[in-house]
């Protein structure tokens, strides 16, 4: 039997499903266990994809997704299954609602998630600006994460830039400091805006979840990636913000800002890099989250992946 650790993410069960797939190692062998091991910004879809990683249908994809959301503990394993006979028994076993394995995966999509439901919209002051947003944000309770968060992390920055950049959620220092990317992250970034020069003090900064999500272990508190439903309730504090700023450039840094604001069609590795006009700017652009460079496996792949930064970044500086 093998004890599989992963964060409730879809994301990290398809990092470690596309393993386990590899490997051969069929469902009945595999326990999953649910656990917050990143201390970063969740990552699995970040890296560069395997070689030989395995065709399943979109539509698998997009039921994997929701059915993640729910808060069944035998999901995983369900997905797993499902997955498994794809690849080994049926490619086309999605179109058999008889199946009982595709009635058990279809349940899961029934489910609410924990959480669900939730929403920061009654906080959110219609038509407000920065500064009645910001104070407005203080007093959010629109999700349980500010329970154990020291405060709301806010965007900062000039509330007439034209280029506003959204990362995943604060950090350790962001949670302490109550400003977004003032931590390891912010370096990262600080670092790669100077290299394309681009000002800082004129862009407008803020994320995708405003409550620090985290796990206390011992002393340190792990970030721990938060689930689709708190993304979805703090989102109506990102439509403000965008709606107060109306920005030309928006930019997402890592791969849960940019599904939140591009889709949940998005990959990274394949998608970062391009404009595109979404709602929110007519010039939508994603790319890698500085933690992604920080956690890069080996000097090589962290220099990889803050070049490419680096060069996302100077497509923003030029446009
Ligand atoms: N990572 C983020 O996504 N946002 C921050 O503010 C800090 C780290």
């Amino acid at each position: 039997m093998r004890t599989v650790a992963i964060e409730p993410t879809f994301e990290s069960w398809q990092a470690a499903a596309r393993m386990l797939l590899r490997e051969g190692v069929p469902p009945a062998d595999v326990r999953w266990r649910e656990t917050a091991t990143a201390d970063q910004p969740s990552l699995a879809g970040e890296a560069p994809a395997p070689r030989g990683s395995v065709r399943v249908p979109r539509q698998f994809l997009e039921l994997a997704r929701r059915a993640a959301a729910s808060a069944d503990p035998a999901r995983w394993q369900v997905l797993y299954e499902t997955l498994w006979r794809l690849v080994h028994e049926n490619h086309d076993l999605l179109t058999d609602a008889r199946d009982p394995g595709v009635q058990r995966l279809n349940s899961l999509l029934t489910q609410k998630g924990p959480g669900e439901g939730e929403s920061a919209a009654p906080f959110v002051p219609a038509g407000a600006g920065l500064a009645e947003l910001r104070a407005a944000a203080a007093r959010c309770t629109g999700c349980d994460l500010y329970r154990h968060a020291t405060q709301m992390v806010f965007g900062r920055g000039d509330d007439k830039a034209r280029i506003v950049l959204v990362g995943e959620q604060p950090g350790d220092q962001e949670d302490r400091q109550g400003a977004p990317f003032v931590g390891p992250a912010g370096e990262v970034l600080d670092r790669a805006l100077a290299e394309v020069g681009l000002d800082r003090e004129r862009l407008y900064v803020t994320n995708a979840v405003k409550h620090f999500k985290f796990e206390e272990r011992g002393k340190r508190r792990i970030h721990q990636t938060p689930r689709a439903s708190e993304l979805a309730a703090c989102r109506p504090w990102l439509e403000a913000e965008l709606a107060a700023i109306r920005p030309e450039i928006l930019v997402c840094l890592g791969a849960t800002a940019a599904r939140a604001i591009i889709g949940d069609s998005f990959r990274i590795t394949r998608d970062h890099g391009r404009f595109a006009a979404t709602r929110w700017a007519p010039k939508t652009i994603a790319t890698f989250h500085p933690s992604a460079v920080l956690r890069g496996e080996d000097e090589a792949q962290q220099a990889q992946l803050y070049t490419m930064l680096v060069e996302d970044l100077r497509k923003v500086a030029q446009a």
